[in-house]
């Protein structure tokens, strides 16, 4: 019989991301809804380590939904990849009383559930990262803020770049996924977009569009590119040796993991956090929301951490075809 849940905590991992916020509140305020005790615990699992964890009520998470970044602060902690700090971990939940444990981040912090619930702690992931890569969901938690953040910015550069007749690089997040780059890419127009998924990219097949476009009476041109493949200030330099026209490179960086989130994120995030508490009541652990075909849904941690994702091919041809 799955053992009676009287307390959970809620952390946040990894990168934070425009939303997390959402999802605290809607983890606590569902705990307390089904009559169960919940506790915060700050900067994820070193927070956990150090025994940083306070009580939560229905006032704690007021007036936190429109706000970015995360309430309980977030962290990486290596340390938490040894058996020995998991065990210590799983030694303080029980200490403090808490049953299960929601943890909200990317596939990273993901093992470090699953390391919890092998020590007998339920745990339940919901995927926070502005990245969106995670396989099991079409949905993380930050990525709808992300992209329109990094869309409006881009616009903004266009502006002036077309005024100037010149060719803009810019950089948006993505060490290894590249759909804020990919999405940025169609919303905003542009002619190339180099994602860490296609790392041999031809610079000198970009030279070539960019003289190209030119011929065909466009004023700019416009590339994203994401982080993964980087350098952007050094491209800028080759590209307008090569083609004699003025290329200036904009990195976009950590503004793009801020601010309020958007309407979705906060929709979906507030959902997706109610659900993780109603499934950890139902005794379910090592799990992890997603949002798959219209709806929300769980799988296994192991199951979800085998299932690959990759950049849609159709709509990256797509993209190509529209900068004609
Ligand atoms: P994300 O959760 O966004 O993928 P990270 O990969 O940095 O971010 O992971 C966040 C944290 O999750 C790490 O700092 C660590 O505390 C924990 N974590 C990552 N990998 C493991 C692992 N193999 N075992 C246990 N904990 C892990
Ligand atoms: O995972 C989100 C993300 O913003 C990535 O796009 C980026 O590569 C990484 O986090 C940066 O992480 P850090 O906060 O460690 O610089």
């Amino acid at each position: 019989m799955a053992k009676e849940i009287k307390t959970i905590a809620v952390l946040t991992s990894g990168g934070d991301a425009p939303g997390m916020n959402a999802a605290i509140r809607a983890v606590v305020r569902t705990a307390i809804y089904r009559g169960v005790k919940v506790k915060g615990v700050k900067k994820g699992y070193n927070g956990l380590l150090n025994e940083d964890i306070i009580d939560m009520a229905p006032r704690n998470v007021s007036d936190i939904i429109q706000r970015g970044g995360t309430v309980l602060g977030t962290a990486r902690c290596l340390e938490f990849k040894k058996v020995e700090y998991q065990e210590k971990a799983a030694e303080i939940c029980r200490k403090h009383g808490i049953d299960g444990i929601v943890v909200i981040g990317g596939d990273g912090s993901y093992r470090g559930a699953q390391a919890l619930s092998r020590q007998g702690i339920n745990a339940i992931g919901i995927p926070g990262t502005i990245d969106l890569d995670i396989a099991c969901t079409e949905y993380t938690i930050g990525f709808d803020t992300a992209v329109n953040t990094a869309m409006e910015a881009i616009d903004k550069v266009k502006d002036t770049s077309s005024s100037h007749e010149r060719c803009s690089i810019i950089e948006v997040m993505g060490r290894h996924a590249g759909y804020i780059a990919l999405w940025c890419g169609i919303a905003n127009g542009a002619e190339d977009i180099l994602l860490p998924e296609n790392y041999d990219y031809n610079e000198q097949e970009i030279i070539n569009h960019i003289i190209e476009s030119r011929k065909k009476g466009k004023i700019h041109h416009l590339i994203i590119n994401a982080e993964g493949i980087g350098h952007s200030t050094s491209m800028a330099k080759r590209i307008e040796a090569a083609t004699g026209i003025e290329t200036r490179a904009t990195i976009l960086g950590y503004m793009q993991r801020g601010g309020s989130p958007t309407a979705m994120d906060r929709y979906y995030a507030s959902i997706m956090g109610s659900y993780a508490v109603d499934i950890l009541l139902e005794g379910k652990t090592n799990r992890v929301v997603g949002y798959r075909y219209g709806e929300f849904t769980d799988f296994g941690i192991e199951e979800a951490l085998q299932m690959q994702k990759d950049i849609d091919r159709y709509q990256y041809e797509v993209a190509r075809r529209l900068t004609l």
